[in-house]
């Protein structure tokens, strides 16, 4: 089973002459590594910051780019809806964290509309600030809200980017795509398949289909970025930390032929692969006790420590 490709780029400008070429491996389901995103940013400064478990979660939802002060009644007033300033005292770090979140947000928006030029747009987007350590996560296609089906809505296609702001580098292992994994594990799979794609990738990792396919590992070195599509390419991060990730959707422009969902590109896998489905698999009740990649990858490591 032939691993998905990932085609490595040394820096930012480079891919962005090319984007067009770059921009059908993205939809033909290649990673792409920017060695240099070529994001001036603070990285002595992001690196002393360390997220404790209960912060997991910094996004751009809890507006954490948002200008940490308003102007009232003559005066700077915290301004609380940006929730870090519930989590930094110091108004001067506080400040400075703001700007250095809000100055990565920007550059990674900007990269995404040149990248996609005049082709597609972005319909919705978000950030995730993740300061922690991020240890073997297991191989596996992301899968949301417990595999629930119609989730991807018409028309868009997930673009991500992970940016890593470590000092160290972030090391993932890449399977196959979703495309290669069907091909080859035809006769693995159960006999009829769920209609919906996040529903197939959540049985996937339930059955531990993944497990021992072939992997290539890949180091994102620091101040570098990973595009990937994680539903449509198996992958799994080994050891990571500090890592700022813009998750996107995409829509073609008007006169531009409208993108296919991740919904789309595994219905036509199905078709081609002459493979069953079943909109049975609605209820998946059955699978949600079972352990995923993510509980197998904590036991192996438990395991490992104890012995
Ligand atoms: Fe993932």
């Amino acid at each position: 089973m032939k691993v998905a490709e990932i085609k490595v780029i040394k820096a930012r400008r480079e891919l962005l002459n090319k984007a067009k070429l770059r921009r059908n491996d993205f939809f033909n389901d290649h990673l792409i590594l920017v060695k240099d995103a070529e994001i001036k940013t603070d990285y002595d400064f992001l690196n002393v910051i360390q997220a404790e478990q209960y912060i997991k979660k910094l996004s751009t939802d809890n507006n954490i780019t948002q200008i940490p002060f308003n102007f009232v009644d003559g005066k700077l007033e915290k301004n609380r809806e940006n929730l870090l300033t519930t989590l930094i005292d110091n108004e001067n770090v506080l400040w400075k964290t703001a700007v250095e979140f809000r100055e990565i947000e920007r550059e990674l928006l900007h990269f995404t509309e040149l990248f996609f030029w005049n082709q597609y747009r972005i319909a919705v987007s978000g950030l995730t600030y993740r300061f922690y350590p991020t240890t073997d996560e297991g191989m596996h296609f992301d899968t949301f809200k417990k595999g629930r089906p119609g989730l991807f809505k018409p028309g868009t296609r997930a673009f991500k980017v992970f940016f890593n702001v470590d000092k160290e580098d972030r090391i993932w292992r890449v399977g196959p795509t979703l495309q290669e994994f069907c091909l080859n594990m035809k006769d693995d799979l159960p006999d009829e398949l769920p209609t919906d794609v996040n529903s197939f990738c959540y049985v996937v990792d339930k059955l531990g289909l993944l497990d021992g396919v072939n992997v290539q590992e890949v180091a994102i070195p620091p101040g570098g970025m990973m595009i990937a599509n994680g539903t449509m390419a198996a992958h799994q991060v080994v050891y990571g930390n500090r890592m700022v990730c813009l998750e996107a959707a995409i829509k073609a422009m008007d006169g531009v032929p409208t993108v296919p969902t991740e919904q789309d590109s595994y219905r036509s896998i199905v078709r081609k692969l002459g493979l069953r489905t079943t909109d049975a698999f609605a209820d998946l009740e059955e699978f949600h006790a079972l352990d995923g990649s993510y509980e197998r990858a904590k036991k192996r490591l438990e395991n490992s420590g104890a012995a």
